[in-house]
């Protein structure tokens, strides 16, 4: 529960930029502050956490529902993607949320648009060697919703580690004035990351699906275990969580690899502790059936 709401409150909907405005500018008249959480709907247990956590501190709190069709190639998911704008309603007003924003695809690119985001950095490499038009197409989002709401706070989730980065860049970069919590992984009990795209899954794939944490999680505890301390041993890890994950019958994987946690720099070796006083993270992408599953987990703090 956030905020002064109750379960019963309601929850009204905003579909324009002017009417979403005008309720966020009241809130500003009265000295309140503002958090937004953007997300693409069909909503779980992690986006819930993530308007939790904005609630905390009387902070009023926006949810944006928007699949966003920039950050979508052609050959990807857009068409088929879940929506269910109805039970995001009933989940968002059971935590408290104050507003929720689901704008047309007109509203937020009216005929005509044509403005692009380049992004570097963080967005190279990982999912933006597979996804190349994704992180382009988040900026654009993001940075839209920033200026449409002006929040004080914006919440995004680890689960998706690299677009935090990506984030955390470009509002650096331009000079947004808003501050980016991230808000760690919320987990299925068998350690599945919670996603929309996990409704993809058949049976048979859900019960193989949390074997891609497994593999991340055994090979996290080798590396904090310090026992890879050249490229070789780092190789070797990995090459072992790849087996796991193709054993359990995922049919590709995009990548497993170990970087730097604050700037998914590649990293050669690992002592256990941190690479030049900084921690790394374990990141991964993989095919199971129709679904692409992403997860990351910390390796250092898997150390005992
Ligand atoms: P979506 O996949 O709906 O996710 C919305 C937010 O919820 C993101 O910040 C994501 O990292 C977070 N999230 C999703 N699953 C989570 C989990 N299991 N634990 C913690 N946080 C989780 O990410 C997007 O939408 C879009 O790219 C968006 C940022 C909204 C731009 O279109």
């Amino acid at each position: 529960m956030v905020g002064e709401q109750s379960e019963m409150s309601e929850l009204p909907i905003v579909r324009t930029v002017a009417a979403l405005r005008t309720q966020v500018a009241a809130w500003r008249r009265n000295g309140e502050s503002v958090a937004l959480v953007p997300t693409m709907g069909y909503l779980h247990e992690g986006h819930l956490e993530l308007a939790r956590r904005a609630g905390q501190e009387r902070r009023r709190v926006v949810a944006s529902v928007f699949v966003n069709p920039t950050q979508f190639a052609p050959t990807e998911d857009l068409q088929t993607y879940p929506r269910d704008e109805v039970g995001d309603h009933a989940k968002l007003r059971s935590v408290g949320c104050h507003l929720m924003y689901a704008p047309t695809v007109a509203e937020m690119y009216p005929n005509g648009f044509a403005t692009r985001i380049g992004v570097g950095g963080e967005a190279e490499g990982l999912c933006g060697a597979f996804r190349p038009q994704m992180f382009g197409g988040v900026a654009v989002v993001v940075t839209k919703l920033l200026l449409q709401v002006m929040p004080d706070v914006a919440f995004f989730g680890e689960k998706d580690y690299q677009q935090l980065l990506v984030i955390r860049r470009f509002v650096r970069d331009l000079d947004i004035p808003v501050a980016i919590e991230g808000v760690p992984v919320v987990r299925e009990a068998d350690g599945l990351a919670m996603s929309s795209r996990n409704s993809y899954l058949t049976p048979e794939e859900r019960r193989r699906a949390p074997t891609l944490n497994r593999a991340l999680v055994k090979a996290a505890q080798r590396f904090g275990q310090g026992a890879c301390q050249s490229k070789d041993a780092v190789d070797a890890v990995l090459d072992q969580a790849r087996q796991e994950i193709l054993a359990a019958g995922f049919s590709k994987i995009d990548y497993v690899d170990l970087r730097d946690a604050e700037s998914l720099a590649a990293i050669d070796h690992f002592d256990g502790r941190s690479v030049d006083g900084r921690s790394a993270r374990l990141l991964a992408a993989a095919w199971l059936g129709k679904a692409r599953l992403i997860d990351n987990v910390s390796v250092a703090s898997l150390r005992g």
